[in-house]
């Protein structure tokens, strides 16, 4: 199956995004593996002030991100990408938990968009609509269990992680085989082994001489063995 190749972020601060130009992720763009577009939701307000927001509805504080301008700006970004499935991730401490797995499972997506709220959230219409709607599936998710200013930095790690598992972003594939949780183990997910480079002595501290040994299958049995340690002694 292709991997994802179009992103969209929608988002009242677009250079939030700035960061996507750089490294992995820019070289990606200037290869022509990936293509991302970042979407100022204030173009498709109406009104002078460029308002975006209002009060929410039952009282509370603070304010709600209204639902038209985020209708406009979804509708103009899957033109972008016609006929495709447009996968809608919604930004929000309430949605689902974001992990390796998710990431592995969005890399099958041709289209993803990002919609960045900002305040107490968007109007919940918004993802109740695009639910319904043919043409997409809607996500909502969660980097963590903490609450940031909005969903930015959020697509930023969302968008870091699945990027470098598409073929050809990473120059040596096999360090993907390698690396924290890909590997499995009966309990779920395995942590990395620790990583040693030059040189031999740092500060008094050694390298364990079994990786100076050159006997590739015990280094590959300690290095399990150190995975499972670490996996098991990791605070959760
Ligand atoms: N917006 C605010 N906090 C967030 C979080 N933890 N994950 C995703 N989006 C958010």
């Amino acid at each position: 199956m292709s991997s994802v190749n179009r992103f969209d972020v929608i988002t009242i601060f677009p250079d939030y995004l700035a960061p996507l130009s750089l490294s992995l992720i820019g070289k990606a763009q200037a290869s022509g593996l990936i293509s991302i577009g970042i979407h100022d939701l204030r173009d498709q307000t109406t009104d002078v002030h460029g308002s975006v927001d209002d009060t929410p509805y039952g009282g509370g504080a603070g304010m709600v991100m209204s639902p038209e301008p985020w209708g406009k700006a979804i509708d103009q970004v899957a033109e972008l990408a016609p006929g495709e499935i447009h996968e809608l991730i919604v930004l929000t401490p309430a949605g689902e938990k974001f992990t390796q797995e998710l990431a592995q499972e969005l890399t099958n997506s041709k289209h993803l968009i990002f919609a960045c709220g900002r305040y107490e959230g968007i109007d919940v219409r918004v993802s109740d609509f695009y639910s319904k709607a043919k043409n997409f599936k809607v996500r909502e998710v969660s980097i963590g269990d903490y609450v940031l200013g909005g969903g930015e930095v959020a697509t930023l790690v969302i968008m870091e992680a699945i990027i470098r598992l598409i073929p050809g972003v990473i120059g040596n594939p096999a360090s993907l085989d390698e690396e924290s949780h890909t590997l499995t183990s009966e309990s779920g997910v395995l942590v990395e082994y620790p990583n040693y480079t030059k040189p031999k002595e740092w500060r008094g501290l050694n390298v364990p001489d079994i990786l100076l040994s050159g006997n590739h299958g015990e280094i590959a049995k300690w290095r399990l063995e150190q995975a499972q340690i670490r996996t098991k002694n990791r605070p959760s």
